[in-house]
């Protein structure tokens, strides 16, 4: 049906000068990457994930190579188009669950559809999203009043409203104990494989990397394995 995979990835490189020296960080990176798929983009600290990350999700810039979205050259965009294509195609998660501290968990779900200008009923969207990540009932609180687990919970829900095609998250458990980290992640992809969003995640749980369909593995700036696998069960459709 779709004439284009979701992500290709074209021999992108990245190179930073750091006071006089030239460091590159990704070496020609290249995979695709089918709509719906949920692949693990693992590797040691340093390799490289967060910065592919941030190329992927057309937050930064790269130095050479191609990455399209369904299509879509996004390194030949302009900053404008980039940024509607961001805000309507691509959602986020972050380690670090930013929400906007003065913004209740409703407000704060719904401001990424106010911004992208979609039409439609942004609350209610918000509302049924509360309501898919459990917190149907906090939808009034603020970040502080809510734990971290709750706080990621709210993230999801807002990554998710302007239902992007493509879901980036970057350790989206990695500021949550296990029990709270296995369930922000049962969400996750509960929520993905219901919508059909394509979502890449990086982490360095070898175990929560078990759930993805594929595995990318970054060393020093490369892609050193890019397998495929049978993704483990959740305990939800277990039990
Ligand atoms: N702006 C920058 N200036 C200098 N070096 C940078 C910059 N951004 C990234 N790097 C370097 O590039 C390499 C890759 O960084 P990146 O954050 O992508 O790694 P990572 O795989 O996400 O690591 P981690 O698992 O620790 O989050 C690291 O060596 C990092 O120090
Ligand atoms: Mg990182």
């Amino acid at each position: 049906m779709e004439r284009h995979p979701n992500i290709e990835v074209e021999e992108v490189t990245k190179t930073i000068v750091n006071g006089g020296h030239r460091v590159e960080i990704l070496k020609g990176i290249s995979f695709h990457v089918p709509r719906g798929q949920f692949v693990a983009l693992m590797g040691a600290s340093g390799s490289g994930k967060s910065t592919l990350l941030g190329l992927l999700a057309g937050l930064d810039a790269v130095t050479t190579g191609r990455i399209l979205l369904d299509g879509v050259d996004i390194t030949r965009l302009t900053e404008d188009e980039l940024a509607l294509l961001r805000s309507r195609k691509v959602g986020f998660v972050f380690q670090s669950f930013n929400l906007i501290p003065t913004l209740t968990a409703e407000e704060n779900i719904l401001l990424p559809f106010e911004l992208s200008g979609a039409a439609g009923n942004g609350r209610a969207k918000a509302r049924t999203l509360l309501d898919e990540v459990g917190l149907g009932h906090r939808g009034h609180h603020y970040p502080v009043q809510l734990s971290g687990g709750e706080q990621q919970r709210v993230a999801l829900a807002r990554a998710f409203i302007t239902s992007p095609s493509i879901l980036f998250a970057d350790e989206p458990t990695g500021n949550l104990d296990s029990t709270n980290g296995q369930h922000i992640l049962e969400l996750l992809i509960q929520i993905n494989r219901r919508r059909g969003t394509t979502l890449v995640m990086v982490t360095h749980d070898a175990a929560l990397a078990g759930y993805a369909d594929r595995r990318i593995v970054l060393r020093d700036g490369e892609v050193i394995a890019d397998e495929m696998q049978t993704p483990m069960a959740l305990a939800l459709e277990s039990a």
